[in-house]
């Protein structure tokens, strides 16, 4: 199974990424996670992407594309990938199709800007494993703490309010253009074209993750 996660800042790709992930074995590749890992390194990669995301801006194609391929040529990768937060501009999608990197199914997800701010707002992240809470909305069994290692859960530097507002307009205006491209390619009749599924990404996270597998088994 190859999935693209596709959807706004705070739209809940991380947090249904984990269900994904156990229920088909797949690896998640979240190119975010892999930006903050190399941030918090200090190596190169993460000394170029510090700036660029605490400014809520994208990090160059180029760069990313090739921290993709390369992590893509993992023996995990064999048996399928769930990429999460990539492709997110017009360019990365096209190198995908360019260097034979297929998908079977796109998910986008639908949520409002005014719950996204909110729920930004509300984030905190064990920064180990990837799993993601909400202050309100999906609390940790014991707060502050992370619910299977213990370990401290932190808030994201770029989940300021004035950094979401950025990260969404360049959402709207860089990565939105993905959902005609997707679309239109579903309904082209390409045998190459993944499968395009569109969810609610609003109501509770047990409803978004029943409503994705559904439609994950019907292609
Ligand atoms: P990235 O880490 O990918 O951030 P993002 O796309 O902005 O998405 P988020 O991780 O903020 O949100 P999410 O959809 O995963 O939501 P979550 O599940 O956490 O990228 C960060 C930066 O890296 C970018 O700005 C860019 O600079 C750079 N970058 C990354 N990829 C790049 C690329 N391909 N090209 C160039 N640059 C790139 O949920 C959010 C909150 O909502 C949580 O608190 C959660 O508990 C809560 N929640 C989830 N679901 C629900 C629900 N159903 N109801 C209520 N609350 C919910
Ligand atoms: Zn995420």
């Amino acid at each position: 199974m190859r999935i693209i996660l596709l959807g706004a800042p705070g739209a809940g790709k991380g947090t249904q990424a984990q269900f994904i992930k156990d229920r088909y074995g797949i690896p998640q590749i979240s190119t975010g996670d892999m930006l903050r890992a190399a941030v918090k390194a200090g190596t190169p990669l993460g000394l170029q992407a510090k700036a660029v995301m605490d400014a809520g801006q994208l990090v160059s194609d180029e760069l990313i594309i090739a921290l993709v391929k390369d992590r893509l040529s993992q023996s995990d990768c064999e048996k399928g990938y769930l990429l999460d937060g990539f492709p997110r501009t017009i360019p990365q999608a096209e190198a995908m199709r360019a260097n034979g990197i297929d998908v079977d199914h796109v998910v986008e997800f639908v949520v409002p800007d005014e719950e996204i701010i909110e729920r930004l707002s509300g984030r905190r992240v064990h920064p180990g494993s990837g799993r993601v809470y909400h202050l309100q909305n999906h609390p940790p069994k014991v707060e502050g703490k992370d619910d299977e290692t213990g370990e401290p859960l932190v808030q994201r530097d770029d989940d300021k309010e004035e950094t979401v507002r950025k990260r969404l307009d360049v959402y709207h205006s860089q990565t939105k253009p993905l959902i005609e491209f997707y679309s239109s390619w579903a309904q082209s009749g390409d045998d190459k074209a993944p499968a395009y599924i569109r969810v609610e990404g609003t109501g509770p996270v047990e409803l978004v993750r029943d409503n994705i597998f559904q439609a994950l088994e019907v292609k």
